[in-house]
């Protein structure tokens, strides 16, 4: 679904599209993937395509779009979805909030989420007009700590036995990003 704050994006190789009630196959295939859902402790794998419906149906709610947002990433090549990426806690009055992302694994290692991510950053801060965002990350997940190191995100300690899965806590990092770090990394070109 579009909406004026959180628009469909086009990189160099992705659509970013928001997430819709036709992304139910992908979503269970994603968040039922142990591959990618080891590293995501804050919700149990989806057990059923229900669950991934019920996931695309808080997305698309009345007054989502206010608060949070979902997008698909789609290779432009050959219309491949591919991941996910989004943002939600978002905090208004404290200028904040949290991204969220996830790739299947066939995609990895080819710099795909950095680009969406890069692209809904320049939404973060200048259409949501946010001063930070947050990134929560499993203390054993190096492709997503490298993700977004590179993209200029700083680690800003260890939130011990943060969330708890499965009769068992982990350990995560906070990393964020400011404003006017991000507005020094990118190129005016591109600004
Ligand atoms: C986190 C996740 C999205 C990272 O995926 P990824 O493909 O490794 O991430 P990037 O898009 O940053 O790609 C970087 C890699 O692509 C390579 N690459 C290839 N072509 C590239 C290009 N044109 N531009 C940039 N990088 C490129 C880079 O060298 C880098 O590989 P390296 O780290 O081995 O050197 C993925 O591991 C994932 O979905 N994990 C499961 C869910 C998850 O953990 N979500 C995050 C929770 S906090």
């Amino acid at each position: 679904m579009t909406h004026s704050l959180f628009p469909d994006l086009e990189t160099d190789r992705l659509l970013l599209r928001g997430i819709a009630p036709q992304d139910a196959d992908f979503i269970f295939r994603q968040f039922s993937d142990p591959d990618v859902t080891q590293y995501l402790m804050d919700e149990p794998p989806v057990k059923d395509r229900s669950e991934a419906q019920g996931i695309i149906d808080f997305f698309t709610a009345p007054g989502a779009a206010g608060n949070y947002h979902r997008w698909m990433v789609v290779r432009k090549s050959d219309g491949e979805t591919m991941g996910t990426c989004g943002f939600h806690h978002w905090e208004k009055s404290y200028f904040r909030a949290e991204v969220g992302y996830d790739m299947q694994p066939a995609f990895w290692g080819q710099g795909y989420m950095r680009e969406a991510l890069r692209a809904i950053l320049r939404v973060a801060f200048l259409n949501m007009e946010l001063h930070r965002v947050d990134a929560l990350i499993y203390v054993g997940n190096p492709r997503s700590i490298l993700t977004v190191e590179k993209l200029g995100f700083k680690r800003e300690g260890l939130l011990r036995d943060y969330f708890f899965l499965d009769n068992r806590y982990y350990d995560h990092y906070i990393y964020s990003l400011l404003k006017p770090e991000w507005e020094n990394s990118i190129s005016p070109a591109c600004a």
